[in-house]
């Protein structure tokens, strides 16, 4: 019998990830990249040492509680950790580990694009475009949002909200932020510190969601938060879609509360709010905020780094429990 540990691949991986993983594990694959249920999840890991997951599969209380007894550690390929339950991983004593760092700058890039995506309302043009609708050159045509120079907010300033603020000062813009608590110095880039989302909101020519998912962020852009941005502001969201509430977005989209938003993430996605669709003013994209082939094979690498000191004994570098 192989001493090779078995793990448990809930998803397609990178190519140059999946040979790592081969030469180093025995695994099972999920060759054709199909999102299980729980059950196939429970089915999947019997047998195995080690789960490598995606933030497609949800790893509640319950179906932790299930995963075979084997199965001693859970890497997620991502950043984000809320579909991890992660106080009943611990209560089984099992390790997590997921990806940070290596998607700062291809997550903060998107945002970027998502921000001058909306504001200078590149869904519009490229359908114009595309659609055979272009009768030329005019000197109002598609006059967007000017960006250089503005105020931009944003909101959670880790590691990714870092990287939005230092392309942020590429486009001369002023740059405030809003997090659970006030950084050094030399992580602020720049950026002015806020107290409180209230003492920001009136602040932000554009407004970028930059915070994990939480029960504390849960629908955070809400009616409220809105009617405290400046007429005409622009919303970016390369977080989660849960920190925004849709029925509010979508009301001020429509009114012209707001001039646009960019988005990369939806609640509930891949089964996204309908009505955003029919927005002329959202610039959307389907959560590819990560998604660069040396950023998605520096997170499958991590995952590997992280299941190698796991089953070699050493501290996991990127241990959530
Ligand atoms: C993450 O890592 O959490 C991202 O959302 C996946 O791109």
């Amino acid at each position: 019998m192989s001493s090779q540990p078995l793990i448990f691949v809930t998803r397609a991986l990178p190519p140059d990830v999946n040979t790592r993983l081969l030469r180093d594990y025995r695994a099972k694959l999920n060759p054709d990249d199909g999102t299980y249920s729980a059950e196939e999840i429970l089915e999947g890991a019997e047998d195995c040492d080690a789960i490598l997951c995606t933030p497609t599969e949800k790893l509640t209380a319950e179906l932790i509680e299930r995963l075979p007894e084997g199965v001693r550690m859970i890497a997620t390929f991502s950043v984000g950790h809320e579909h991890i339950d992660l106080p009943a991983a611990e209560r089984r004593g099992m390790r997590v580990s997921n990806t940070p760092d290596v998607l700062n700058d291809a997550t903060a890039d998107i945002a970027m694009l998502c921000l001058l995506g909306a504001a200078r309302r590149a869904h519009e043009g490229q359908t114009m475009l595309r659609e055979g609708r272009w009768v030329g050159w005019a000197t109002t045509q598609l006059t967007g949002v000017h960006v250089t120079g503005k105020r931009l907010g944003i909101f959670g300033m880790g590691r990714i909200g870092q990287a939005m603020a230092r392309r942020a000062k590429g486009f001369e813009m002023t740059v405030y932020y809003c997090n659970r608590r006030r950084l050094p110095l030399e992580q602020e880039q720049g950026a002015i510190y806020c107290e409180s989302a209230e003492e920001m909101l009136p602040l932000c020519d554009f407004l970028s969601l930059n915070a994990p998912a939480s029960d504390e962020t849960y629908h955070w852009l809400n009616a409220e938060r809105i009617a405290a941005l400046p007429d005409g502001a622009v919303v970016v969201n390369t977080a989660r879609g849960t920190l925004v509430d849709d029925d509010a977005l979508i009301a001020a989209l429509n009114g012209g509360k707001l001039a646009a938003a960019g988005l990369d993430v939806f609640e509930g996605e891949p089964k996204i709010d309908p009505r955003y669709r029919g927005l002329e003013n959202a610039f959307l994209l389907p959560h590819m905020g990560s998604a660069t082939v040396e950023t998605r094979n520096a997170m499958g690498f991590k995952c590997l780094d992280n299941l190698d000191a796991f089953f070699a004994g050493r501290a996991l570098p990127d241990g959530l429990v």
